[in-house]
């Protein structure tokens, strides 16, 4: 739009006249004068129409919060007795001499000038393109682009490249269920979402790429919970040549610098995190993902901690063993020898590191396995039968025999994470296009049947 001044800059042009375009916010018809707010992306504003201008009170009567308009009008400043100390634009206003409607609204399911984190969810993610709108949804939503900023240009500075890794995959091991796409061209085939980068961006060290980051969409068929949602983000990440402390330090570093750099008024409650073993983290703190603030009142406190030293392995419902954390993580230097021969299976600990922040999880990596034999050693152990393993994971066996170096990495969920920084207590607040607590989207109204024609493109016959 020619000459549009935001509505955040109009005190720089107090004395002149503006145009401005944007949402009508509230609106207070005062019989004589009518006042409104505007709103854009970068603040609020009060408008006036004064008696004066009949043409334009006549129009200002009948709009109505949620129109989208274009404003002409004079940046004014208040009468001192108006001045509204420490809110954009509280000692100007817009005298309205044009007003152009450029859209029209219905009345919106929810009011948009109040918080919505009292009004039925369904409701706001039904309307979710309205719910963004509001301040703390806008905030939650450009926050997210600042600290996801942040992040890539960190972690570009220390030598990292970002890789995007296929969507459309294969079934992996991360110890949920799979969504699975059914693949036309091999009926009966079905390719699987990825629940993590975790093969591909091992296959990225192998390609020689040493420093790998990915913003990654993770796909989870699992029951949702508060913090948790079938389709969220981690920010994910793989080295070569490292150990556990140089992938700790570098995320340290990290963690440290994003929140004193965007979120000043936060305070870390202990730097360098402290490590803590797993089974001291049991003993005291009765919990594998301990709150350690010492005030739990404090907004403003973040307490982080890495819990390390966890057993690799733990005894199935059946009697077998099966992985605590990630099939691909490599035991500790010295455990090594009894993965190799399968002994004192429950003494083996793994390079596991989990990174905990007030009580919740929001992280974890490891440092992996670079050979065939060790990985194929920890699915025996799991009682999977070789054909099946060099069937499954053959592709990382015949990678690693190729020239794979010594790597580890990890994975935030990044969502998780970025709501405790927000203040928010649900994961669904910090996510744009959030589904429900049931993993259903009532805006697009999703999942959702399939024609009969593309049932039968795909050769799927639907059992009753
Ligand atoms: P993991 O399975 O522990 O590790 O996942 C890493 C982090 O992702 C977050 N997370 C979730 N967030 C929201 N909704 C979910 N359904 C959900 N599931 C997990 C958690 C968790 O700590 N590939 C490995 C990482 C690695 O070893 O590098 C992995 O995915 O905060």
């Amino acid at each position: 739009m020619k000459d549009r001044v935001y509505i955040r800059d109009l005190k720089d042009h107090t004395g002149k006249e503006v145009v401005i375009a944007g949402w009508v916010d509230v609106r207070r018809d005062q019989g004589k004068m009518v006042f409104f707010d505007m709103r854009d992306m970068t603040g609020k504003v009060q408008c006036v129409a004064l008696p004066s201008r009949a043409e334009v009170i006549e129009k200002a009567k009948t709009i109505r919060p949620e129109w989208v308009l274009k404003i002409t009008g004079n940046v004014n400043k208040r009468p001192l007795k108006n001045v509204k100390e420490g809110v954009l634009n509280g000692d100007v206003e817009l005298e309205v001499t044009g007003i152009e409607v450029l859209n029209e609204s219905e009345t919106p399911p929810f009011a948009v000038n109040e918080d919505t984190s009292g009004v039925n969810e369904e409701l706001r993610l039904k309307y979710r393109y309205v719910d963004l709108r509001t301040d703390r949804m806008q905030k939650n939503i450009r926050n997210r682009h600042r600290v996801l900023k942040f992040i890539r240009d960190f972690l570009s500075n220390e030598g990292f490249i970002e890789v995007e890794t296929p969507i459309l995959t294969k079934s992996t091991p991360e110890g949920s269920r799979d969504f699975v796409v059914p693949a036309r061209l091999y009926p009966g085939k079905f390719y699987a979402l990825p629940q993590s980068p975790q093969q591909y961006k091992q296959l990225l060290m192998t390609g020689g790429v040493e420093k790998y980051f990915q913003i990654a969409r993770c796909m989870r068929d699992e029951d949702t919970r508060g913090d948790r949602q079938p389709e969220f983000t981690q920010l994910d990440l793989e080295m070569s040549f490292v150990e556990m402390e140089d992938v700790m330090q570098v995320n340290e570093k990290l963690f440290i610098e994003l929140v004193q750099k965007l979120y000043p008024e936060k305070k870390i409650q202990q730097i360098p995190f402290p490590r803590i073993p797993h089974k001291e983290a049991m003993e005291k703190y009765g919990v594998d993902k301990p709150d350690i603030r010492k005030d739990k009142n404090d907004p403003n406190l973040l307490a982080f901690c890495w819990i390390v030293d966890w057993p690799f392995f733990e005894k199935t419902e059946e009697g077998g063993w099966t992985f605590t954390h990630n099939p691909f993580s490599r035991p500790l230097p010295e455990h090594l020898d009894w993965l190799m021969k399968k002994e004192n299976i429950e003494k083996i600990y793994t390079t596991q590191y989990d990174i905990i922040l007030n009580g919740s999880e929001v992280g974890g990596g490891s440092i992996r396995n670079h050979n065939g034999p060790a990985l194929e050693k920890v699915f025996e152990i799991m009682g999977h039968k070789i054909e099946n393993i060099r069937k499954n994971f053959g592709h990382m066996m015949t990678a690693f025999s190729l020239g794979t170096p010594p790597h580890g990495g990890i994975a935030w969920g990044f969502d998780r994470f970025f709501m405790i920084l927000q203040n928010e207590i649900n994961i669904r607040e910090v996510i744009p296009f959030a589904k429900t607590g049931e993993g259903r989207d009532p805006m697009m109204d999703s999942p959702s049947e399939i024609s009969d024609e593309q049932l039968k493109e795909l050769k799927i016959k639907l059992s009753k």
